[in-house]
Order: C-alpha cells, then structure tokens, then sequence
C-alpha cells in the first residue's frame, strides 16, 4: 500500500482539495484507495466529498466501545474508493493520546488498498507529524505567499527534529547533546542540521548511522498550488533550496496547480473540481499529478536511486508555463466572445480584492514579526 499523507503548515492552501480529487483520480484508474481525513479539530473532507448526514468517522471509534475499525470505513459513490471520516460526528478530538494516536495508525497500516490519502490539518502539532511520518514520501502542498513557504520549511524543520529525537534516545550521548541545545533556544533557531548531524557524529556514531538511513528514505513530494502566473514557479525552488542548504532535505516536485475560479463553481455544486469541470485546467493538473504517483509506484521503496529530483522542478515550470499560456488563451477567448458577462467581470475583480487584503495581512504580520526582531536585538 502506498501511503501519502498530506501536509502544509499553513492552513488555506489546498490539502484537502488535492487529497480528495487526487484519491478519486487514482481510483479511477482502477487501484483501491481510502481516503482518510485526519484532520481532526477541523475535519471537512466528507463535505468536500459530498458525503453528507450523520457519519461515523475516527471521532466515534476512539470513543464508541461497540464500534470497530471496520465499521468507520466507509463506501463513497466514486468507484474503488473508501472513506474514513474524522470527527464529524464526535467534535473535540483535537488532541490524542499516544496510544490512541499507535491505534489509529496499526489500524491504518492493515488497510486493504492501494493506496491511503491522508488528509491532514494545518500546522506542526506532534500528531500531524507521526501522521506525515508513516510514510517518508509524504506531500507538503503549498502556495506562492512568503508565509506558506515559511511554513512548509518550518514544518519540514520540525520533521527533522522530530526524527532526531526519535533517534537519539533522551540517554544517548546524542540525545544529551540535542537536550542541551534544546535548552538554549537560540542557537536551536540558527542551527544547520547537517552540521549539526556531523557534531552527532562525533559523539553518537550508531545513533547518527540509524539517523542517516531515515532520513536517506525521506523524500516529501511538493505540490504548490493557488499559482497566478509562470514565475510562482521559483518560489517552489526556494523551498528547495533551503531545504536542502539547512535541513540535509532534498524534495520532490510533484507539480503546480493555478488558482482557478471553476473550484467555487464546483464547491457550490458540491462536486469535486475533476467530477465537476475534468477538462479544466485545475483538473487536469490534478490527473498529471496523478499520473506522476503512478509513474513511481515501483520506485517508492528506493527513492534514491530512481528518481531525478532536478528533472522534476523542471517540468514543474515547463507545466506552469504551459497551464498559464492555456488559462490565457481562455481569457481571451472570453474577451472576445459576447460570453465575458458583467458578473465575470464582478467575480474576477472581488478574487482580485481578497487576493490584495490577503496580501496586506501578510504584509503587516511580516512588519510586526521584523519589528519585534529588532526590538528583541536579534536582527541589528
Ligand atoms: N487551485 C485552487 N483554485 C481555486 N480555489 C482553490 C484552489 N485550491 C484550493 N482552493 C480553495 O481554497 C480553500 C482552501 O482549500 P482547502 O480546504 O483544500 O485547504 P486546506 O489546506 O485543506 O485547508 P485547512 O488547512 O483549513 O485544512 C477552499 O475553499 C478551496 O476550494
Ligand atoms: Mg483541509
């Protein structure tokens, strides 16, 4: 089974769009899939999978003593897919225990499938990283704004240290270290973790080899959606080469997805975008990513040896520019045609003035964060 659990750090950005259109894309091609949600705090899937009434979800099985596993899985109206809801019949599941936590997981890992989606919540809470870390190819969506890449590479820096921690038991002469440097906040926010692997090496040579083989393994996969135009493109490279520079983590592109207004149409008639409109240009990016899991399904185990990481960001922005040139020949066409209605017009601008309030928001949050840094003497 292929498990691809879907984060982001930052909320907003699509995880739940791609998880659900990517599980019915694949199960269209006719492999097993389930979809899980577990976004738990803020479970929306089953709406976005036109899922509706009273369901039984990962909510009522950690809290029902007569419900088992099996019966949380439930049958969807798209062929070769299952869906397991998450709290949207027991609210406040926020926050699990640990052994909760290992029995949603064993339960997961029996599944029959091809493939399990995991849809999770924004943010670096300890269970969202267990979640993404079943698998060491997870997805980090994400979306051109200096925020969303901040927070993908945040998260992947505590993904990093999440597995340090794992690795250098507490006792270890490693994890000694890592306690220590934990204690001074400071150089913790500065640290290169692949100098700081070389230090571990020194004085924790066994625990630093297991490190190494994790972490040979991981491979995150990105997705950056809500693109506007061909040179969003970069700011997946960035994230890559931050990445890499501090982290010793190397990503995957997996594509791009524009913006595009057809998901409110699709939302509003309660469709997922590629059941709703699968010629569309939203659509068909979701079909491509699709297409690229199925391309590497026999390359999983070995994602080192396989897989051409520079290749992939190069196609990513080939795609981009072609996606763009597409959506441009539609405007035009729209122009031109007696179709452009004022109520086009009006909806185009109104995208336009969330995009800018949301940019200002931004820009503010950033002017306070710098203001503070200076203040507190970190930045001179
Ligand atoms: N490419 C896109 N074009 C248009 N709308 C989009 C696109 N991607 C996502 N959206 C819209 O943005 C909103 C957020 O998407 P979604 O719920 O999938 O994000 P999320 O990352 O799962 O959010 P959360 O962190 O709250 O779970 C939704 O209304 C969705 O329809
Ligand atoms: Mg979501």
């Amino acid at each position: 089974m292929h498990i691809i659990p879907i984060a982001s750090g930052k909320g907003g950005v699509g995880k739940s769009l791609v998880a659900a259109n990517l599980s019915i894309a694949l199960a269209q091609t006719g492999r097993k899939v389930v979809i899980v949600d577990l976004d738990l705090g803020g479970s929306n899937l089953h709406v976005i999978l036109g899922q509706m009434g009273s369901l039984k979800g990962i909510g009522t099985y950690m809290t029902a003593d007569d419900v088992s596993f099996e019966d949380i899985i439930l049958d969807t109206s798209y062929k070769n897919l299952r869906f397991i809801a998450g709290e949207a019949e027991v609210p406040g599941m926020a926050n699990l225990k640990v052994t909760q936590k290992k029995k949603i997981i064993n339960n997961l890992l029996k599944l029959d499938a091809d493939y399990l989606i995991i849809d999770l919540g924004a943010g670096t809470s300890i269970d969202i990283m267990d979640f993404f870390l079943m698998s060491g190819r997870g997805l980090i969506v994400t979306s051109p704004t200096l925020t969303a890449n901040l927070n993908a590479y945040l998260f992947l820096k505590n993904i990093s240290f999440r597995l340090l921690n794992n690795c250098f038991p507490a006792k270890s002469p490693g994890g000694q270290y890592l306690t220590k440097l934990k204690k001074d906040g400071h150089s913790l926010q500065k640290v290169y973790i692949p100098k700081l692997v070389d230090q571990l090496y020194k004085i924790d040579p066994e625990n630093s080899n297991k490190y190494n083989d994790i972490i040979k393994s991981l491979r995150p996969r990105l997705i950056l959606n809500l693109m506007e135009e061909p040179k969003d493109a970069a700011k997946a490279t960035k994230l890559r080469h931050s990445s890499r520079e501090y982290l010793g983590l190397d990503l995957e592109h997996l594509g791009v997805i524009y913006r595009d207004d057809i998901q409110i149409k699709a939302l509003n008639s309660r469709l997922p975008v590629i059941k709703y409109k699968p010629g569309a240009i939203i659509s068909q990016a979701i079909f491509r990513i699709a297409d690229k899991l199925i391309e590497e399904e026999d390359t999983v185990d070995d994602p080192l040896l396989n897989i051409d990481l520079d290749n992939s960001f190069k196609e990513a922005e080939l795609e981009a520019e072609t996606d763009f040139e597409s959506r441009m020949e539609y405007l035009n066409d729209l122009l031109y045609t007696d179709n452009f209605s004022v109520s086009d017009l009006i909806e185009t601008v109104k995208s336009q003035q969330y995009e800018i309030s949301q940019l200002k928001k931004e820009n503010n949050l950033l002017k306070t964060k710098l203001v503070n840094a200076v203040k507190s003497g970190f930045i001179v």
